[in-house]
């Protein structure tokens, strides 16, 4: 499974892409306005951190000819770029648009598998299906994800399923289980998969023992 981390924040970005694990970024325009920086400079310096990675960038208009513009623009920034574009009927046929084009894009706000169906269809790149959102309104969202996959693996779709709105370490493990083919979360979240109580126990016993014995890697044994 790729995993994205969901900033508009280059210093996460920069942290997450250290681990060399990173597959791509997500953004969106709440995420950007939150940078406090331009759009453009903000995606450019992300796909220069990530290099080869996924960057998604979303369009804001909600008429197909302004959606049109805002994605040809926003694509022709960098080769990295994947246009998202929300599940509306302009985005749709936006996305439809786009994939003759072959331009990559990734279909937001999907909360049901009638949505994703469209998506699918229309050729989108990835299905970004929101969970946490709808676990938030006391649903599972996680349904809408194993139901996506299902859907785009009985029928050929070439679609990867997105899980987004990822709330903590679980719904990563929950994507895993649904067959998700990306997650996609915030910073704190990755850092939080890294944490196991018997890995801080176990690590200090073994450098606890090293220094008793007085070893070292690089020094000689002792007599
Ligand atoms: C997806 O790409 C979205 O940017 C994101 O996952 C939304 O998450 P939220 O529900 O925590 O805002």
């Amino acid at each position: 499974m790729k995993l994205f981390v969901d900033t508009g924040d280059l210093e996460e970005v920069r942290r997450a892409a250290e681990w060399g694990i990173l597959d791509g970024v997500t953004t969106n325009p709440t995420l950007i306005a939150k940078t406090g920086k331009g759009f453009r400079e903000t995606v450019l310096k992300i796909c220069e951190l990530v290099p080869g990675g996924d960057i998604s960038a979303e369009v804001v208009a909600t008429d197909y000819d302004t959606m049109l513009k805002e994605a040809l623009e926003i694509s022709s920034w960098h080769p990295q770029i994947v246009v998202k574009v929300p599940l509306i009927e302009p985005g749709i046929r936006l996305v439809k648009e786009l994939t003759q084009r072959e331009i990559k894009t990734n279909v937001t706000l999907v909360f049901s598998v009638s949505q994703a169906l469209l998506a699918a269809k229309a050729g989108a790149t990835y299905i970004s299906n929101f969970v946490g959102r709808v676990d938030d309104i006391s649903d599972d969202g996680m349904r809408a994800v194993a139901d996506t996959v299902r859907m785009v693996e009985t029928y050929g779709y070439e679609s990867e399923v997105l899980a987004a709105s990822i709330r903590h370490p679980l719904h990563v493990v929950q994507a895993l289980e649904a067959g998700s083919h990306v997650a996609t979360m915030p910073l704190k979240i990755l850092e939080m998969m890294f944490k196991h109580p018997l890995t801080d126990l176990g690590l200090e016993r073994f450098l606890a023992d090293w220094d008793k014995a007085g070893l070292s890697i690089f020094g000689t044994a002792p007599v």
